[in-house]
């Protein structure tokens, strides 16, 4: 694990726009009021959402509106590699590198995004981009995944992840899951087993009677 802290450049206060309040507002009232302070994810999340990063005066502000110390919402922040502690390009690319990731592909992917974004945590010239290597994102089935905003990317291949920055950089809207096609996590290609229909239709089930059935009136 990496340290994290916060960006040596904070911005002079924070203040929550009224409709990350009224969220926040909402998951607060899903705890008991002494332990409004399990609301502490979905709030820097929301936060998160309003800013694009997480700063100290924002830290302070979710703090007040939790009745904690400061230092434990610090420690959330600096625990997750979900928030960021530094501003962020419009599309934040969040690449893994961890094992599964690596071996199907992920080092060409980073070296795209040092090529056409520049060094990890950089913001891009025109503000759209940034990127960041993560740890194990928990897809490693459809290795190489990227998360970009609240989806997963998979089964890239740099032309498939160019294409994809393409389509992001003139706003477009991308179709987030398997690259390839694949449904979910089933093998790449067609089936090759359980391919009979009727293996699914109900029509092979045996017909029984449950005993202790109720007497029908
Ligand atoms: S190693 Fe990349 S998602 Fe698990």
């Amino acid at each position: 694990m990496s340290a994290r802290r916060l960006a040596a450049e904070q911005p002079g206060s924070f203040a929550f726009a009224s409709a990350t309040m009224e969220q926040a507002r909402w998951w607060i009232a899903k705890y008991p009021p002494d332990r409004k302070q399990s609301a502490v994810i979905p709030i820097m999340w929301l936060v998160q959402k309003q800013e694009g990063w997480v700063s100290e005066p924002a830290i302070r502000a979710i703090a007040e509106l939790l009745g904690m110390a400061p230092i434990r919402v610090l420690e959330v922040a600096t625990f997750y590699t979900m928030f960021h502690l530094h501003p962020v390009g419009k599309h934040h690319l969040q690449v893994c590198g961890t094992t599964p990731c690596m071996l199907r592909g992920s080092e060409d992917l980073k070296a795209l995004c040092k090529r056409r974004i520049g060094e990890a945590h950089a913001v891009s010239a025109d503000g759209l981009f940034s990127w960041e290597e993560m740890e194990c994102l928990g897809a490693c089935v459809n290795a190489p995944v990227v998360a970009i905003h609240d989806y997963y990317h998979e089964d890239l291949t740099p032309g498939a992840f160019e294409a994809l920055m393409d389509k992001l950089a003139r706003g477009e809207s991308v179709t987030p899951g398997s690259a390839l096609g694949r449904q979910t996590s089933a093998p790449e290609g067609d089936a090759t087993v359980l391919t009979d229909a009727s293996l699914f239709d109900g029509s092979l089930a045996k017909k029984i009677t449950l005993p202790n059935l109720p007497e029908k009136v």
